[in-house]
Formats: C-alpha cells, structure tokens, sequence
C-alpha cells in the first residue's frame, strides 16, 4: 500500500506550500482520486510519492517501505507513472517508448513488441498503423494513451496516473474509464489517480481525496463525500454538477 504522513513540500523556503500535512492511506488494490482545482497540489503530491520531488517533510512509504530508503530508479520501476505532460522521448517510436522499462528489466525485443502491440489495442490504438511512428506524428489524445500503455508496461502493481485522460473526448474517455476499471478488477492494482473532474472521480474512486489549496479536505468514498461532505468547500464542489443541469434544462 502507499502511506503519506504529515507530508509538506514547499518550494519557497517556507513562505508557501504547495502541499502541507497531508497524510492518507491507499490500501493494496485500492483506487484513489485526487480531486481538486488548479494549482490545489495534486502533481506535487504524486510525484513526491516516485521521488521527483522531495518532501519538505513528512513520510511516505511504498509497499510498507519509506521511499527515502529507495533508490530512485528501481522504485520509479514498480510504480507506473503517467505524467500530465505526457513526456514521449520524440527520437524514440511508440514501440521504443512502451519499450523503455521493459528494456531496463531486460526483455528482449520480441517480448518487448508483443507487449507493446497488446498495450496499444488496450488503448484503442492499432498497433500495425502505431507502433512504428514518432510522437509528433501522433494527435494529443493519442500520445495520451501511448502515455498510459508506457505506465502499463512491465505490468507495476502500482499506478500513479496523473490527468492520463484529460485531452480525450467524452466518449474515449468513457470507454478508457471502462477499461482501467476491468483491468483494475482483473489485475489488483494500487491506483492514485488525478483528476479535476468530479464525475471521472464518481467513476473510477474507491475513495476521493479532495485537496484544496495543499491541504486534505476529505477523504471518502463518493456516498460520504456527497452526502457527509465535511466542509463547505466539499459540499460546494459536489453541488455543482446538480446546479450546471439545472441551468442546462433552463436553456434547452
Ligand atoms: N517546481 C516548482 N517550483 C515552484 N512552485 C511550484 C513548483 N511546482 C509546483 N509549484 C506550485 O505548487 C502549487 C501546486 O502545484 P501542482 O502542480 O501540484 O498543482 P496541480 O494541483 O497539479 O494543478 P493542475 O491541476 O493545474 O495540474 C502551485 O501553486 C504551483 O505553482
Ligand atoms: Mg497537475
């Protein structure tokens, strides 16, 4: 499981902080949605898990391990990352770029491939038109799931997915959401997923942690953060989506 404790980060010295005190647990096979606004300090927060970013202070530890205790490279091999940027290397092909773990555990190419080839149908992408291009060659979406089949790669039993669906459209992203979910049923992963969209969080969390401005405001499953919310801030957010309808069926 993963394990915050108390963790802060502030890049000022001080002055602000872009995540303060928050501390959660995300049992084995769980999922976990980070809800929250721009800037709230979602990034940060995953990416302190795989050590991109060092903690101001505060604990985490992976699979009942602190990561400080970690070397680097070999934790960021068992957590699946999916970066908000994306982040293709553009010299290398899709295949090249699903390929990039798999290659460090040394898996020969042809292992490589096949793998590669079943990731990209996972994702909707034929793999005869995609497996050979280069990232600019392909549209935002697409690099997108090119970008979930990488976190997939060398099958981690963690994943830390940030926004992975953001730049798809409503019904790619549906049957994407459709597909994490079975694969998440079939294979047991331990999941934190960031998402500022509250109905992807209604879909997908175990749970929902809802962070404003670097702190926890609740975490729950979606029945508590609905109808317990703990906060105004919560119960605002949640009786949004109810008051945009409204005003949608006032228009049509
Ligand atoms: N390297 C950095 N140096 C200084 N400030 C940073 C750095 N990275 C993030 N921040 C600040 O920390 C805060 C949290 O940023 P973070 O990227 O975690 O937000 P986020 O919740 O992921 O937002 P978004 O939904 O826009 O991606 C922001 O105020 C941001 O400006
Ligand atoms: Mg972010």
């Amino acid at each position: 499981m993963i394990q915050l404790r108390e963790v802060s980060k502030s890049f000022d010295g001080g002055y602000s902080y872009a995540v303060k005190d928050l501390s959660m647990d995300v049992a084995e096979g769980e999922t976990v949605v980070l809800l929250g606004s721009s800037g709230c300090g979602k990034t940060t927060t995953l990416k302190m898990i795989n050590r991109l970013i060092e903690p101001t202070s505060g604990l985490i530890s992976v699979g009942g391990q602190d990561v400080t205790s970690q070397e680097p490279v070999l934790l960021r091999r068992k957590i699946g990352y999916v970066f908000q940027e994306i982040g293709l290397f553009p010299h290398m092909t899709i295949e090249q770029n699903i390929g990039i773990v798999p290659k460090l555990l040394g898996w020969d190419k042809n292992r490589r491939r096949l793998r590669a080839c079943e990731l990209l149908e996972l994702m909707g992408l034929d793999p005869g038109v995609f497996a050979n291009r280069y990232p600019d060659e392909l549209s935002g979406g697409q690099q997108q799931r090119v970008g979930v089949a990488r976190a997939l790669s060398a099958n981690p039993n963690y994943l830390l997915m940030d926004e992975p669906f953001g730049a798809l459209d409503a019904l790619t992203r549906d049957t994407l959401q459709q597909e994490l979910l079975s694969l998440k049923e079939r294979l047991k992963k331990t999941i934190i997923f960031v998402t500022h969209d509250i109905f992807e969080a209604i879909t997908l969390g175990d749970r929902i942690a809802i962070l404003h401005e670097g702190k926890l405001e609740q975490i729950g499953t979606k029945d508590e953060v609905y109808n317990h919310p703990a906060s105004q801030f919560v119960a605002e957010l949640f009786s949004k989506p109810a008051k945009q309808l409204a005003t949608f069926k006032e228009m049509t």
